[in-house]
């Protein structure tokens, strides 16, 4: 069987073949098509990349309508089940799981990064008490730039790695000294003989003068948490990562704008605006009229839905067990009962049912987070932190595929054509002061 395809310009009565590369077309071979030599080409217009693959990747795979996520072939049930972040955070950005050798070399290798320079406290205290950790985060993310003026050289692969390290280690410490810094609370430096998330756990929790346990239950929870938010191929987050990553900038400016892009709330930022959303209910009996006003458009169903995902999202699920191990620790955060009943009738209602909306991983991951001590104003950033391991794979693929160049859409333009500034009340050729 030929794998092209053919098509007919009825503008012009040509046909043209054009062929398939892994089942897509390149759209630059849609150039050709042409009404007259004047004519620039067809192109393709696809506004939110709805039906345009932007790179190749081998990190992630997800098949939506089969509720399917995979970190390098690997299925992310089992990930959750039998390995820490750390060692996913390897997967993603080495191609493999680490060995028992590697591994320990790898965490060391990370939490040796832990370490914020002084001066990083310096502007830490320069926001104001109440400034949002997401804004506090990418803010003082992209000032890691000024730090390390090496990372320019993205080219060399030993200096790429070296940031990697930098910013998978230094990540957990800008967030907690950002959520101390909104409790006026004094920094507590990092532990690199603490694993990853009890390190950061305790540079959250930690009381001056008083020992700091954390519960292994907790640890663990929240390790899952980072497990399943470490990558999810071309989202949002990961296209403003390699975007911008694609012009050369340095790998911290660009994580700040891929946590930009995560901070909104059709983003990462539902996590937050979830809860909002079931403080805002209150009880089980206002559910069926808010779930009206999502009907009619008044607002969203926060944590429902998704682009890719047209079943159960996989991480939802793991998440809703998750929350046992926690409550059982915490106690049961009273939202639960809310948002499982909003869930229940939300799933059996048509409109949800026709569009395919399911709980996203947004939906449970807030009440687990509350549970746990966190405010809703950090919910984003528990996002972002283990995100960052996915952002800068996709980011070091990117800098390697030969294909790909700086990344620069074309547009359809509908604006005035041509005009003239009126000569009349300037002198010739200046401007107006
Ligand atoms: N509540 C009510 N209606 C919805 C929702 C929702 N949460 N999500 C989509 N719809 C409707 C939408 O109004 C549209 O209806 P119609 O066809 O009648 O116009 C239809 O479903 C398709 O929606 P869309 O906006 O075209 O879908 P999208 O792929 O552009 O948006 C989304 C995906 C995640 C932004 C959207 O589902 C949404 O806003 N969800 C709420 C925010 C949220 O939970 N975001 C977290 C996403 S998962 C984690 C992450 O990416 O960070």
């Amino acid at each position: 069987m030929e794998e092209t395809l053919t098509i007919t310009d009825n503008r012009t009565n040509r046909t043209y073949t054009i062929p398939f590369f892994k089942g897509c077309i390149r759209t630059a071979d849609l150039r050709q098509i042409r009404k007259d030599a004047e004519d620039f080409g067809v192109m393709g217009y696809d506004p939110a990349f709805m039906n345009t693959a932007s790179c190749q990747s081998s990190i992630t795979y997800i098949d939506g309508d089969k509720g399917i996520l995979r970190y390098r072939g690997y299925p992310i049930e089992e990930l959750a089940e039998s390995c820490n972040y750390l060692e996913v955070a390897h997967l993603l950005l080495r191609g493999e799981l680490p060995d028992e050798q590697q591994l320990r070399s790898w965490t060391q290798e990370v939490m040796t990064h832990a370490f914020l320079h002084e001066n990083v406290k310096k502007f830490m205290d320069g926001f104001h008490y109440d400034a949002h950790p997401m804004g506090i985060l990418i803010s003082t993310v992209a000032a890691l730039s000024t730090f390390y003026p090496d990372a320019r050289n993205i080219h060399d692969p030993e200096v790429r790695k070296m940031q990697m390290r930098r910013l998978l280690g230094k990540i957990p410490t800008l967030a907690a000294y950002a959520y101390r810094h909104h409790l006026g609370r004094p920094y507590v430096y990092p532990d690199p003989d603490l694993g990853f998330t009890e390190n950061f756990l305790t540079m959250l929790w930690k009381q001056r003068g008083k020992e700091c346990r954390i519960h292994p239950a907790l640890s663990r929870a929240l390790d899952v948490l980072f497990i399943l938010h470490a990558d999810h191929e071309q989202n949002c987050g990961t296209n403003a990562m390699r975007s911008v990553g694609s012009s050369h900038a340095d790998p911290y400016v660009s994580t700040a704008a891929a946590a930009a892009a995560l901070s909104g709330p059709l983003h990462g930022g539902a996590n937050e605006e979830v809860l909002r959303m079931l403080d805002e209910i209150g009880s089980k009996a206002n559910i069926p009229a808010y779930i009206e006003g999502t009907k009619s458009g008044q607002r969203r169903l926060m944590g429902f839905g998704h682009r890719v995902y047209k079943n159960y999202d996989p991480r939802a699920r793991i998440i809703k067990k998750i929350a046992e191990d926690v409550f059982e620790v915490t106690g049961v955060n009273p939202k639960l009962e809310i948002a499982l009943e909003l869930e229940r009738i939300a799933l059996e209602d048509e409109y949800f049912v026709k569009r395919r909306l399911y709980p996203n991983v947004d939906f449970y991951s807030g009440i687990i987070y509350q549970a746990m001590g966190f405010s809703p104003e950090m919910f984003t950033v528990l996002f972002a932190i283990p995100r960052v391991a996915g952002w800068l794979a996709q980011w070091a693929e990117m800098l390697e595929d030969p294909e790909q160049k700086i990344a620069r859409p074309r547009q359809i333009y509908t604006g005035e054509w041509l005009r003239h500034v009126e000569a009349a009340g300037r002198e010739a050729g200046q401007a107006r002061t």
